[in-house]
């Protein structure tokens, strides 16, 4: 397809570089710094723009991946006829695309992206979703050129789906940094615990992360949660979030 990515993050410079990869063809970048518009047209032999009046009418796609809370107003400054537009975010409805254009739909990859970092792109998730059976056709085939994991969800289900991978992506990696903070006060390096978090992800992966729950929370042992507690004493936040987790752990397991 002649795509046009608006945005020129994470995501859209990880997704541009796997759509030129599976022979799209990516016609322009928009991006509101020049600097970053730069940067991905360079990598993916296209055009680019910083001016919201300037984007290309030869788009069959225009793949929306701005910053969640600067949707809405940087489509407002385009103009798209009638042509296909889709978001990517997890959080934002399907229908704030509706006034812009009368093709919309979502394609939402559900993987951490991070511009400097290579991802398997055919294993990862693409969860679609449009206005009309054709468009949901155009963005599956497009989907299915990309990646082996095409699902059809939809904006309550996406909602749902993204409020998950909250917890289990940005809130575990925030956890992995608190760890590392700890560590740091007794100078041990944070290596020591890599075997640890792969197994505890290889772990979830392969059983319910239910059934495999360990530590004192889960046994509730009372006397070393409360000497942890002590030990976080001048962290009030850690300790907060310690008490919350340990209460959440030990009510999933009592029924
Ligand atoms: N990263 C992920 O892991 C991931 C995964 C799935 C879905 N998504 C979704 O993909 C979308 C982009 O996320 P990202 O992580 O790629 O974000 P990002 O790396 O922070 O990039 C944000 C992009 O939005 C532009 N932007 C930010 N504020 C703007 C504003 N006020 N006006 C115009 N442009 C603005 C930035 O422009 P400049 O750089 O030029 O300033 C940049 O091109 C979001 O909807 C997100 O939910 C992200």
């Amino acid at each position: 397809m002649d795509i046009v990515l608006i945005g020129a993050g994470n995501l859209a410079t990880r997704l541009g570089l796997r759509l030129r990869e599976c022979n799209h063809r990516i016609v322009q970048v928009y991006s509101r710094t020049e600097a970053s518009a730069k940067l991905l047209a360079s990598l993916l032999g296209s055009e680019w723009t910083t001016q919201p009046d300037e984007i290309s009418p030869e788009g069959q796609l225009y793949l929306i991946s701005v910053s969640d809370k600067a949707v809405e107003s940087v489509l407002a400054q385009m103009n798209f006829g009638n042509r296909l537009v889709a978001h990517t975010a997890g959080s934002m409805p399907m229908d704030v695309l509706q006034p812009f254009t009368i093709n919309y739909g979502v394609f939402y990859p559900l993987q951490t992206f991070s511009k400097s970092r290579e991802v398997d792109f055919a294993q990862i998730p693409i969860c679609i979703e449009a206005n009309s059976p054709e468009n949901l056709e155009i963005l599956h085939k497009l989907g299915r050129s990309i990646s082996n994991d095409i699902r059809e969800i939809d904006t309550v289900q996406r909602r749902q789906l993204h409020l998950s991978a909250v917890f289990v992506c940005n809130f575990v990696n925030h956890l992995y940094a608190v760890g590392e903070e700890l560590l740091k006060e007794e100078k041990i390096d944070f290596d020591i615990l890599k075997p640890l978090i792969s197994e505890t992800a290889a772990k979830a992966v392969e059983f319910s992360p239910k059934e495999v729950q360990t530590g004192p929370a889960v046994r509730y042992d009372r006397n070393v949660i409360d000497k942890h507690l002590e030990m976080l004493k001048s962290h009030s936040q850690w300790n907060d979030i310690y008490k919350l987790m340990s209460e959440s752990i030990h009510q999933l397991h009592r029924h």
